[in-house]
């Protein structure tokens, strides 16, 4: 079960609820755990699987939002095209609203990959609906091509060979769980913001979906969520560890706790 080195890669936007703040110490317990597959059922912009320095033959990212799937089928398999769509991209509240209005249904694959880009670069605090066109007083322009070009190119070598899905959540843990040797990593919406990624796509009934598939995995996971009663309560016949950390949206920081949930270990 050798994990081989890789380089870690920094996300190539901002995404509500990414894991920027916690990724060190969830990459260092997924790769204190052997494991031969790895699956992240909501992998968003890949705050923890582009951070993690070890990778195991077969790898699987998966999320229900058909941009963050599209960029990553368009940065794996059409980058040169893809850089020729973003040659012209300026960086302008004018720009954002205008492609905020776009319907992403009427766009080729390259053009609305472009268009997701752009608006989660450009908008405030990776907020994923109702998005506002962001400003950062400290780095100028959120949609420099100098700076994000060789962003893309490392996410496009990385991405060489990873399966890349769009299912919901509990149907990518059936079909990649049917041996052991699979490490799950999973950060679903928080519990409170089910609606932060969309009306309707995750619910508290999910949780307790998750929860039961859990308890049957035949693999091995790490949960992560926000530290709340009712998560808690749901989560209690595993291991809960508490991690307190700082979020910051626009320059502030406020303190957090959040769980990671992982298998009950043997007595
Ligand atoms: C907390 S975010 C993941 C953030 C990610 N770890 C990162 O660092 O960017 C939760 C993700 O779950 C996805 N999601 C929501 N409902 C889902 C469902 N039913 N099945 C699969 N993915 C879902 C959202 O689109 C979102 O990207």
């Amino acid at each position: 079960m050798d994990l081989q080195p890789i380089k870690p890669v920094r996300p190539v936007a901002p995404w509500q609820g990414g894991k920027r703040a916690l990724a060190k110490r969830i990459s260092e317990r997924i790769e204190a755990i052997p494991h031969t597959r790895y699956v992240e059922p909501f992998v968003g912009m890949g705050g923890v699987f582009f951070r993690r320095r070890r990778r195991p033959q077969m790898e699987v990212i998966n999320d229900i939002n058909s941009d963050v799937v599209t960029l990553f089928r368009i940065l794996q398999r059409h980058y040169q095209q893809f850089l020729d769509v973003l040659k012209w991209q300026v960086c302008s509240r004018a720009e954002f609203e205008r492609l905020a209005q776009v319907d992403p249904e009427t766009l080729t694959d390259l053009e609305r990959a472009a268009r997701f880009l752009y608006l989660q670069r450009a908008a405030f605090g990776g907020k994923v609906a109702k998005q506002t066109f962001g400003i950062d007083f400290q780095q100028g322009a959120r949609f420099d091509l100098t700076k994000i070009v060789p962003m893309l190119e490392d996410v496009h070598e990385r991405l060489c060979g990873v399966v890349i899905e769009r299912l919901p959540f509990a149907a990518c843990i059936t079909r990649y769980d049917s041996r052991p040797g699979t490490l799950f990593y999973l950060d679903p919406p928080y519990w409170g913001c089910t609606d932060d990624y969309g009306i309707g796509l995750f619910s508290e009934a999910d949780f307790v979906a998750l929860r039961d598939l859990l308890e049957q995995l035949q693999g091995r996971f790490i949960l992560s969520l926000n530290d709340t009663p009712e998560v808690r309560r749901l989560f209690a016949g595993f291991d809960i560890e508490e991690v307190s950390l700082h979020y910051g949206v626009g320059g502030g920081q406020r303190p957090a706790r959040e769980l990671i949930i992982t298998a009950r270990s043997s007595p």
